[in-house]
């Protein structure tokens, strides 16, 4: 990309498609990219790779937001709600996020370790090659730190970078002996501080809904994360409005779902430095309205697009395809779909080493059998990469 702002409108006119590429891998970075030939001759010494036929390469694909460490399944859920039940009703109805939440305290941090790392592999064969991951399925001090214990030995295994963060604000927990305050205290002042000590996570997420916390409660919570130093993230207007202001107020990296945001809420948002993460995977699983993504960039606002792979509202997990489907649908150029998994996506995380194939970034570099870059998107995510670079690594050929 040429015209790399992390906020507003793209065209595709802002890609910049350089043609008989070499790319200098030194170590885990990019040393130089330039034309083929020169740099062959320029780095005579070097390994040579050469393609054989046409092949596009992108920066590694970004998934700034996850749930994929969980134990069981949540069928049942997606029949209840496609039979009518709504998301909110099958919450309050004991199921949800709590069912997903009793089956992952059954599980073992092996198990656990095992089921994210697979996951994991199957996003990186995909061409995902940095994977948020949350917790929030532990929602007790010792299950939080079960399930950021087991998502650092799965980063630690896989090669695929996994950027965790405690989201223990994920909903009350029923079996809380305690207010909300409570329970948002005894993380605060228990757990926070071994996040630290452990460096289990430098993330802090909360789901401002209905049926988890309301502005009122979380925003202390979140603030007292900011003075602690860390970087904030809401899972904000899902379903009602008031997450997008508390992210604004608190000074939020980002600010994630968005489905029911008016133009009041974008226009906040777009006037502030956060970036908004389209969450397309929910709207598809959940069979509702897709993030207003055209107009949160026509008010100049900065777009990620995300999973949020998750058993209950995004079971199925694949960003290219899901990324593609919300262009189409909000009518994103070719451009703004790319940035939203890749430069605009590592913004959202707070990573300024990757996202882009540049000097000195990591090399994160996929390879699509094709002479066209807009058949990526055109194939709406049934093209997949025929080669995954992580790290200056071939971890998938
Ligand atoms: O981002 N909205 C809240 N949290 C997740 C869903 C988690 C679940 O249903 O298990 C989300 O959609
Ligand atoms: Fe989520």
């Amino acid at each position: 990309m040429t015209g790399l702002s992390i906020k507003g409108p793209l065209s595709d006119d802002d890609i910049l498609v350089m043609e008989d590429v070499g790319i200098l891998i030194e170590g885990t970075r990019i040393k130089s990219i330039g034309k083929f030939n020169e740099l062959k001759i320029a780095y005579c010494k070097v390994e040579v790779h050469e393609l054989k036929g046409d092949h596009i390469g992108l920066p590694g694909i970004i998934d700034a937001h996850t749930h994929i460490c969980f134990g069981g399944s949540r069928a049942a859920d997606y029949a209840m709600r496609n039979a009518g039940k709504t998301y909110l009703e099958i919450a309050k109805a004991g199921g949800g996020i709590w069912d997903t939440v009793t089956q992952t305290r059954k599980s073992s941090q092996d198990q656990l370790i095992k089921t994210t790392m697979k996951r994991a592999h199957r996003h990186l064969k995909n061409g995902t090659t940095t994977i948020e991951v949350k917790s929030g399925y532990g929602l007790s001090v010792v299950e939080e730190l079960k399930m950021l214990r087991a998502i650092q030995k799965a980063n630690d295994q896989t090669p695929a970078d996994l950027i965790s963060t405690c989201l223990a604000a994920h909903m009350f927990p029923k079996d809380f002996e305690g207010s909300p305050e409570d329970y948002l205290e005894l993380i605060s002042s228990t757990l926070f501080p071994i996040l630290k000590e452990e460096h289990l996570t430098n993330r802090i997420d909360a789901f401002v809904e209905e049926s988890a916390f309301s502005e009122q409660q979380i925003a202390p919570y979140l603030k007292k994360a900011k003075a602690m130093g860390f970087d904030i993230t809401v899972h904000a207007d899902q379903f009602s409005t008031n997450g997008s202001k508390v992210a604004v107020d608190v000074g939020a990296i980002s600010a994630d779902h968005l489905e029911a945001s008016t133009q009041t809420e974008i226009n906040l948002l777009a006037q502030s430095d956060i970036i908004s993460t389209a969450l397309p995977g929910a709207s598809l699983g959940l069979g509702c309205n897709f993030t207003p993504a055209r107009k949160i960039l026509d008010a100049g606002g900065a777009l990620a697009i995300a999973s949020d792979h998750n058993p209950g509202s995004a079971p199925m997990g694949d960003l290219l395809t899901q990324a593609a489907i919300l262009g189409s649908f909000e009518k994103l150029s070719n451009a703004e779909v790319l940035a939203g998994i890749t430069f605009r996506a590592a913004a959202a995380l707070n990573l300024q080493d990757r996202g882009q194939l540049k000097e000195g970034l990591l090399a994160d570099v996929l390879l699509f059998h094709s002479s066209d870059y807009r058949e990526i998107l055109y194939h709406q995510g049934s093209f997949k990469p025929c080669v995954v670079y992580k790290n200056g690594e071939k971890v998938y050929d």
